[in-house]
This record gives structure tokens, sequence and C-alpha cells, in this order.
């Protein structure tokens, strides 16, 4: 039997390249470069496989130019990449990596919730631009992150992590809303109270954002819903670029509408609103939420555990469409 041919989108973890090259024929992004859709078309000619890492957009006409695909494999959790509808009608098997980065994300959410709150990236800045002259009792004050509302929109499982390092390490009252309500067991689990969307922007301090991206989630955080949050409170998002309308968030950032921001993920990234880079109470990080070598080769394993089931004739590990 001849062996199943894969393209590897980017660079990934190279022991994680090795196992597949146990089961197939690799050809992999020497060059680590994004290619544009024409040319990963290109590159797919002859595929049965392509291990994509997120920022590969796979469409009906990718599908269509591509006839021999049998499954795609996202290294990451969020698939808003791939069109599932034309997956499903063109039979091809698309999956993803839940679970396998759930703690390290929501550490990372916690981190910039942190940083954000209490103004951690503005007083390096600070410090190193020289401008510390002496120890003053109102500088740099931030808004407290234990004891406060945390309110979660998306209670995914990275939603759920977040809201029980909040409960039960930082004593925060924890709201949340989400497309459905948790079982009774997980609510009590997570110490989280199911809201409506409006009281959550209302009544938190700190509005964390974990929700998928999909086209009626976008720009759910507009400018009327910054106009709900209270004056002290901060956003953080580490979701998706698109869920949050980052003109308007600059708007409500330089205003003082809101007291601040933690955004990991943007609109057209790696492109950030230059609106935003030019507001001092803004952290910004290039969408390192996952980002630790443990985590990474976990989503790498996982992705190629997938593409091996999948095209040795198995169900996939973890489908997106079935
Ligand atoms: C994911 O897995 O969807 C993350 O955004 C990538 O780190």
């Amino acid at each position: 039997m001849p062996r199943p041919h894969i393209l590897i989108a980017r660079a990934i973890a190279p022991q994680v390249v090795d196992f597949l090259r146990e089961h197939f024929e690799v050809q992999d992004n020497q060059a680590d470069v994004a290619w544009d859709a024409e040319a990963l078309i290109a590159q797919l000619q002859g595929k049965d496989g392509l291990l994509a890492t997120g920022i590969q957009r796979v469409d009906a006409v990718l599908l269509a130019a591509c006839p021999r695909l049998k499954a795609v494999a996202n290294m990451t959790v969020g698939y808003n990449n791939f069109d599932v509808a034309a997956l499903t009608a063109a039979g091809v098997q698309g999956s993803n990596t839940p679970d396998v980065l759930t703690e390290t994300t929501a550490d990372f959410g916690f981190a910039l919730l942190m940083a954000t709150a209490r103004r951690i990236t503005e007083g390096e800045h600070f410090l190193r631009a020289g401008k510390w002259r002496e120890w003053r009792y109102d500088m740099l004050l931030g808004a407290e992150v234990h004891g406060s509302t945390l309110g979660i929109l998306g209670m995914g499982r990275i939603g759920q992590a977040i809201a029980r390092r909040a409960a039960k390490g930082f004593g925060m009252r924890v709201l949340y809303h989400n497309r459905s309500q948790l079982a009774p067991a997980l609510e009590v689990d997570c110490c989280a109270r199911y809201v409506d969307k409006e009281t959550l922007l209302r009544e938190s301090d700190h509005v964390m954002l974990v929700l998928p991206f999909t086209p009626e989630n976008h720009h759910a955080i507009g400018a009327p819903e910054l106009a709900l949050m209270r004056p002290g409170a901060t956003l953080v998002n580490i979701a998706r670029g698109g869920i949050v309308d980052d003109a308007a968030l600059a708007r409500a950032l330089r205003t003082g509408q809101i007291a601040a921001a933690g955004l990991d993920v943007f609109e057209g990234e790696p492109q950030v609103h230059p609106d935003l880079l030019t507001v001092p109470n803004v952290v910004l990080t290039p969408h390192i939420a996952s980002a630790t070598e443990a985590t990474r080769r976990r989503m790498c394993q996982l992705a190629a555990d997938n593409l091996v089931a999948v095209l040795q004739g198995q169900a996939a590990l973890t489908p997106i469409n079935t």
C-alpha cells in the first residue's frame, strides 16, 4: 500500500515531524514562511492530509482544488480558519487540539489579568524610561484582583479553568455567560454563577473573553458593550481577535471609559490596530497564551495523532466535524 502524503504548513516540534515520517511521506515548510492561499493549494497537490497551525484558511475553494485531501488537523483548539460546513460537504475530516492547552492558556489569561489590573507593563516602561524618581503612595495605582468580580464570557474548558483559579485562588466572585448554562455540579465546581451578558458587563470589575470566534461573535464587544462596563473595569481577550472592536476599545481606553485592557489576540493579526499601539493602558502580547514548550509539543502531537488516525481509516481523536 502506498504511504499517504501529508503537508505540514509551518514549523512544528521536530520530534513530531519525525513521528509523522514514520507513518507518511512528509513535506514540511522548510522555509517556515506563511504560504498565501494560492501557494498553499499548490503545495497541497497530491496530499492526503494537512497539518495546519491555525492560520491557514481551509475553505470550499481550497477543498475543490485539492480533491485528494482527506484530513486536515489544526494544532490549535480554535478552528475559525476552517470552514467546517465545506469540510463536511467535501468529506474531509477536520480536527483540533482541545484539552491539551487548557490549563496553560488559563494560566496566561490570569497572568494577563494581573498584568493589566496591576499595571505591570506600564510600570516596567515607566522604570525603563528613567521616570521613577521616588516611592509615592499614588504611583501607578491599579485595581484589586482578589475579592473582586470576574465576568467570564465563554465558559468552555478554558473559561472553567480560569473560574477555578479566580474563585479558589483569589477569592473572586465569578459570573459567566455562555451559549448554554453549565450543569449545576460544574457550576459548583467552578464557583461560578450564570448571568446574561448585560448583567455580566455591568457587574464585573474584570471581564475575560474566552469564547470561540463565530460570525455571530464578530465585535461582540463594541462601543455599546464597553459603555455598559464599569469605569474602573478591565477587559482581557485571550479568545480571538475580531470578537472585540479594537477601534472602539482604543477609544474607551483613551477616554477612561474603562481602566485598562489586556489583549493577546487582534483582528487581522499580526497587524495590530494603530490606535491600540498608542494608548498606555493596554497590555499587548502576540497570541502566546498556549506558548509553553510542553503544551506546544502536546498540541503538535495531538494534531499528528489525529492525522494518523484518520489516514489509517480510524476516527479522529478530537474531530470538529463528524
Ligand atoms: C488556540 O489553540 O486556538 C490558540 O489560540 C493558539 O494558541
